[in-house]
Order: C-alpha cells, then structure tokens, then sequence
C-alpha cells in the first residue's frame, strides 16, 4: 500500500506535499515522511547549504506537518510518503523516504546522494541486498525499499532518469517510486509496475516553468491540478522544471496520444468532516443519499447500464447473451457484498454464480469457462489481489468481465469489459460502509439486468423491484433513527472479548460484514455463522460472556432461526435480534431486540447492515479506538 507525492516546481512544494499526503492516509498510516532538495530553489546542486533534508515521523501526517513547519523545511523538489508496513516495523527508521549515502557511508558520515519513496513489495530484496552490501552499501532499516535507493544510487552515472530504468528493470514485484539524486536538483524520476503512480501535469503561471506531480492517486493533487496522465504498467516519467516525459516499458518515449492527459476532478471537498466526530459516522449517515445518488436517471432495467468505460468497453447486451454463469472476485467488505449477491444471482436470474476471495482464486488451479461473467467488486478499483484475480482469469479466456467499483478512473473500470460505478462518494473510513451498501445497489441491479437478458424478469416484478429501491433512501432514514437503541447495544459489547453474529440465507452475509466491522475497528474478536451451523461448533463457545448478535429478518426461515435462538437461550447466551416489526419477537430477560422499521423483502440486506454499522462504531467509539484509522488496517490494499 502505501501512499506517494513528489513535485518539482519554481516554487516551494512542502505544503503541496504534505497536503497530498494527508489526502493519501487511507493508502497506510503507520508512519510518514518527506525529503526535500535543498538546492532544487535555484537549481545549483554544489551551493553552500545544498543538499538532501528529510522530516519523518511515526504519528499522523498532522504531526509531520508540525515538524516540517519547526524545521522550516522549504524546496521545489521533493518526495513524500505514508506508510503501511510491510518489511520492518513502523519505526522512524523504517519510515520512508530512504536515502543512499553511497557505499561505505551511512547516515552522518557523507551527505546523502538519493532519496526514494516506494509503494510495493520487492520480492528479490534479500538477493538485491546481499550484492549491494558485498559492494559495502550500509543498510539502515529492515525495509525492502532500501535496495531501491542503494541500487539507484550503484547504477547511477550522472544521469537518474537512465539510472531509475536500470534500477527498475532489475526488480522482481510490485513498486511505484519516486526518486530524486543530490547531483539534480530539479528533476524527480517516478516508474511503476504494479502499484498505482499518476502524473500530475500543472500550469505555467507568473512567467514561471510549470510545476508536475506525482501521486499514488489523483485525488492526492486535488486543488493543485485536475490535469492527471495515468502512467502504464513499466511505465517511467522523467520530471523536470517545465517539462516531463514518459517511456514506457520498451523504453520507447510515448507520445501524448499513448499517455494522454484527463482531465480528473478529484473531490477535495467531499473530505471534509462537517459536523461528524468520524468519516466512518459521516459515511455511515451518508448511505441514504449515496443509493439515492448511484440509481439517479435510472428509469428502467436495461443492459446499457454497464456498458464499459475502459479500454476493453463493449456493449452489455452483447455480453449478457453470451454468459451462463458468474464468477465474483474480491476482498474484504467487497466479497461479502459479492455473497449477498449470489443469492440475488441464482434466486431471481436463474445464474449460477460462484464467489472467492481473489487472493485464493489468483493462485488456485481452477476450471475455466469462457461462458463466464467475471465480476470484481472493489471500492477503490486499485485492491491488487482483486486486480490479479481479474487478470487471472482474462488469462484462462474468460474475456467477458464487469467491475462493480466506487472509482471510476481506476485500472478495475479501465480493465473490465463493463462497469457499473456506484456513486457512493470518497470513503474515508477504513471500516467501509457507503461502498457496500451501494455495491448492493448495483449488485440487485446487475440481478435484474441479467434476470432480463434471460426472460426472467416481466415488466411487473421489474416496475415493483424499482420502486423499492427508489424507497431504499427514505428507509435508510428510518433505519438511521435506531441510532440510539445501538448505542445502548455497544455500551454492552465495550466490556466483551468475543461476540458472535448469526445469520441466514441472505443475512448470513450480513452477519459476516457485521462481525467485520466490530472486530477491525473495536478489537473485539467476533465471528460470524449461518445461524444453523450453530450446534456444529460454535455452541461450544456460548456462555453469557458471549453475546450474540442475530439477524432476523421476517423470512422464510424465520421459524428456523428463532430455534437457534433458543439453542443459545438454553445456554445462558445474551442475544441481541435484529428483527422486522411483524415477528413477534420482544425483548425479555437475555434477549434484547431492535425493532426494523419495516420488512424490505430481498431488498432487507441493505437495511439491516446500517445497525451492525452502528454497533461496530459506537463500540469502538465507548473503547476510545481509532475508528477511522484501525491499527495494522489500511483502506486500500496495493499490495498482495
Ligand atoms: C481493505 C479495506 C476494506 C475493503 C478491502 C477491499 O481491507 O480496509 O474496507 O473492503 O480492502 O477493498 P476494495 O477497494 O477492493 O473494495
């Protein structure tokens, strides 16, 4: 993961820096850093007071800004970084950026001579180490990116851009960087493979050169430039004062067309708290608006709904015909949307459907049908096992691929045959909430698309399906209003250790995404069983320790789960029931219930994972937690 900005300009870049890395937390928050050039003002590398400075520091990116501001840290060049570890603790040492001093010299002994930041994972770093220490290069952190700097820096003759190609090109993994060299004071070099890197083009303004950026993500340059090139796979940008290039991974210069310049606008302002404590609060309460936003202009079930927007875009209804069963690939929140939906794809379009963790499908031997839909579901469009997985299968034939994704210039949307982008907004919370719900939206969407395409779906059903998930923001509402039954739910679930959530048929999945958010964000361990797996094990752990949250929609396996209920009643467990105003379930001694507003037929799994929302955050909220920045989490994972 991790999150990159770097700038060369005319004038002094810190705050753009800092800024852009405040935009880039959600990318790693376990420490963060930015070097500068010092001699990048005037341009002359030999000055007196010339030379590499960095800042970094293991809190939050507000702390790093107060250092920098201490400092008086000031420079048109620069690099900066937020972490999420991989190799090597979050200790300041650790933290990037990382210089070279050259061989024999570490840090104090002889000015640095290359900063780097990275993004990745470099697989072959012990090899790579073992060479550049024969070669008497000093290691200062446990980190892979080390060798990065150390490599630039033995291959380097008098000309970076070329040193970074050779550098990269003997790199085995995942890496986007950013790299200036003491001897070049206004140029940065940045290449990546298989990790995100934008370029960020800026204007030329009061007759000086124009400044460019790079960034993990446009939305980190927000307010500094909407004008983004989306750099390829082997992709490596030379960035100078007033000019850059890109070559790509032949090494042949790409032309304007090849990289061409979007324009991107990134939503500075949709960070913004407002009157929240927690973006997952904001995020959470933002649900009814952000289903209202992703079925805008939506009139009636048609295939065009997810026609693609990328560089392999067809037409649905030429892909719909062609397909007899779905495959979902994704991770985390995401995959439980993807369960959810397999009972959406085979109960009402007749699909079979098939849904794995990406990182399990990517690696397994698997049997290929290219009569498959292969559909990701990513909130950021950018997760690496989802983005693998997809090219997994696109590698065993199976062409026909649809991306249900929050971010519509991602590779997902860019990669995929089709897409419907679900317009939940940023999400900031690591804990995601927004992004499921709409995911389901476009999920009961894809249901019905499909439904249609293979005469499943009359007019009537159609009209009534639409004109229940039209009411979906007004039930929203009502749903949000249980806020302060939920509170009382977590001031019990803040003493616990354990709790378990049940659910069944299409609230299993539910009850998975809520024992999710409890544990990431509260600590708490929670786990989540198909209510009737209950008596196969789980049972073993019930005491009145144990609280068990159920989910009890008024089904038709209503009756069923109210017998598991009464499994863990026998056992002295504690029982908190989400239940439908019709089942006639009420709160008595062991058993506390929260009341839906309304029963929402196979619509209900969009409601009633709003008070597993709720409980997770109000729990974490009576521990004192981080609740927008769990620890050891990140919001969007680059790395396998
Ligand atoms: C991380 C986030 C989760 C998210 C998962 C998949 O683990 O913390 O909230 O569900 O990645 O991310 P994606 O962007 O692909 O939905």
């Amino acid at each position: 993961m991790c999150g990159i900005v770097a700038a060369v300009a005319a004038r002094n870049v810190v705050p753009v820096l800092v800024q852009g890395l405040q935009r880039l937390e959600y990318r790693g928050y376990d420490s963060c850093g930015v070097a500068v050039h010092l001699g990048a003002a005037g341009g002359d590398a030999s000055a007196p007071g010339a030379g590499l400075q960095r800042a970094r520091s293991t809190a939050r990116v507000a702390e790093l800004q107060a250092q920098v501001e201490r400092d008086g840290l000031s420079a048109g060049t620069g690099i900066a970084h937020t972490r999420w570890a991989t190799h090597g603790a979050p200790a300041v040492h650790n933290a990037h950026p990382h210089f070279s001093h050259g061989p024999g010299a570490q840090a104090g002994q002889r000015p640095a001579r290359v900063a780097l930041v990275h993004n990745g994972i470099i697989e072959n770093h012990e090899e790579l180490r073992a060479e550049l220490q024969a070669k008497g290069y000093v290691f200062e952190s446990q980190t892979d990116t080390e060798v990065i700097a150390h490599l630039v820096d033995a291959l380097y003759d008098g000309d970076l851009f070329q040193a970074v190609r050779a550098a990269v090109a003997r790199l085995h993994g995942a890496y986007a960087v950013a790299v200036f060299h003491k001897d070049e004071p206004q140029r940065v070099v940045g290449a990546r493979a298989g990790s995100p890197l934008v370029l960020g083009v800026g204007r030329a303004e009061g007759g000086e050169p124009a400044p460019h950026y790079l960034a993990s993500d446009a939305m980190a340059l927000a307010g500094v430039t909407d004008q983004i090139v989306y750099l390829a796979e082997g992709d490596v940008v030379d960035l100078q004062l007033g000019r850059y290039w890109v070559v790509g991974q032949d090494g042949a210069a790409l032309t304007a067309g090849q990289r061409p310049v979007k324009t991107v606008h990134a939503h500075s302002g949709a960070v913004e708290l407002g009157p929240y404590r927690h973006y997952m609060q904001k995020e959470i309460f933002e649900q009814p608006r952000a289903i209202a936003d992703t079925l805008e202009g939506i009139e009636g079930i048609a295939p065009e709904l997810f026609d693609g927007q990328g560089e392999h875009a067809t037409a649905a209804w030429r892909v719909f015909k062609d397909i007899d069963q779905v495959l979902i690939l994704a991770c985390g929140t995401s995959y439980y949307s993807g369960c959810t939906a397999k009972y959406w794809l085979e109960g009402i379009a007749g699909m079979p459907t098939q849904v794995e963790v990406a990182s399990e499908y990517r690696y397994r031997s698997s049997v290929p049908n290219p009569k498959t839909l292969v559909v990701t579901i990513s909130q950021s469009g950018e997760t690496a096992d989802t983005l693998a997985a997809l090219r997994h299968a696109q590698s065993l034939g199976m062409t026909h691929t649809l991306t249900i994704c929050n971010v519509a210039t991602s590779a997902m949307v860019r990669e995929c045959e089709l897409a419907y982008i679900t317009r939940a907004g940023v999400e900031i919370g690591v804990a995601s909430t927004k992004a499921f719900t709409t995911q389901l939206a476009g999920l009961f969407l894809l249901t019905l698309a499909l439904a249609q395409a293979k005469g499943r779906l009359s007019a009537e059903d159609e009209a009534q399906h639409l004109k229940a998930m039209r009411h979906l923001p007004v039930a929203l509402q009502a749903v949000l209003a249980l806020e302060p039954q939920l509170i009382q739910w977590a001031e019990a679930f803040a003493q616990k250790d354990n709790a378990l959530f049940l659910g069944r048929g299409l609230h299993y999945p539910i009850a998975l995404e809520g024992a999710l958010k409890l544990k990431e964000i509260s600590y708490i361990h929670a786990e989540a069983y198909p209510a009737g797996e209950l008596k196969h094990g789980p049972l073993a752990l019930v005491t009145s320790a144990m609280p068990v949250v159920t989910v009890a929609p008024n089904d038709a396996l209503l009756e069923k789960l109210k017998s598991n209920m009464q499994e863990v009643r026998a056992r002295g467990g504690v029982l908190y029931v989400l239940a439908d105003a019709d089942t006639h379930i009420a709160s008595g001694e062991g058993l506390n219930v929260v009341r839906m507003p309304e029963h929402y037929g196979v619509l209900s799994p969009i409601l009633h994972v709003v008070p597993l929302q709720l409980l997770a955050y109000h729990t974490a909220l009576a521990k004192g937690t981080d609740v927008d920045k769990p620890r050891n989490l990140a919001k969007s994972v680059t790395v396998e």
